[in-house]
């Protein structure tokens, strides 16, 4: 079971601008079926953690309509409303608790940090991150929702081109 960080980032390290505007990502060519793409990694994920912010986007952009079948945790201080039908579980727990939970209903399947990026750096740091995917999109933002505000080791395990991204596979190197 690994746990991932599967996301799009600005050249210049951010996911999101300032406004959590997405505008400069969403106008991007992408190969649905081509390499690193979405499908083919969703396929393989039990379970999925997002912060509240990521989350109040997706809601923001699905109309309502909750698209993952798959037991997600949001982080969050706050009593969000939960779309009817899905499996949405609100927390503030220890992410060492969420992350034994989230493993236990993924039925052996991966786990998926969403974001953002402080999030994926919570599990990061309670030694809880394996991989870090990233999608480079030909853009720059100056500023914004930074991808990984951590400092880790990684290794570069796999690389490929997705129409205009440049897209990364990295293995999270624990310390000794
Ligand atoms: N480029 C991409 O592919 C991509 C991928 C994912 C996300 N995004 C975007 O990136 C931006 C990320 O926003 P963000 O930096 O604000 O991060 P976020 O993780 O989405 O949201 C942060 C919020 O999550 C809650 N939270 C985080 N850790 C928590 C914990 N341990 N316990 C309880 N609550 C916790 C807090 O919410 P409260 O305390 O307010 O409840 C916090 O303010 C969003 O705009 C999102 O749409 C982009």
């Amino acid at each position: 079971m690994t746990t991932h960080f599967y996301t799009a980032t600005s050249l210049d390290g951010f996911i999101a601008t300032r406004e959590h505007s997405l505008d400069w990502l969403l106008k991007q060519d992408f190969d649905e079926s081509g390499p690193m793409a979405y499908p083919g990694f969703i396929e393989g994920i039990g379970a999925l953690a997002m912060g509240a912010t990521t989350y109040e986007w997706v809601m923001r952009h699905e109309d309502g309509a909750w698209g993952y079948p798959q037991p997600t945790w949001v982080f969050t201080h706050r009593d969000l409303d939960v779309p009817e039908g899905s499996d949405v579980r609100l927390t503030r727990a220890d992410v060492r608790d969420v992350h034994a939970a989230m493993t236990a209903a993924a039925d052996g399947k991966d786990l998926w940090i969403v974001g953002g990026g402080d999030l994926a750096g919570q599990f990061a740091d309670a030694g809880l991150l394996d991989e870090v995917w990233l999608q480079y999109a030909p853009v720059t933002l100056g500023d914004g929702a930074p991808v990984l505000p951590r400092s880790l080791d990684l290794e570069l395990v796999a690389v490929a081109r997705n129409r205009a991204f440049m897209c990364g596979r990295y293995r999270v190197v624990r310390p000794e």
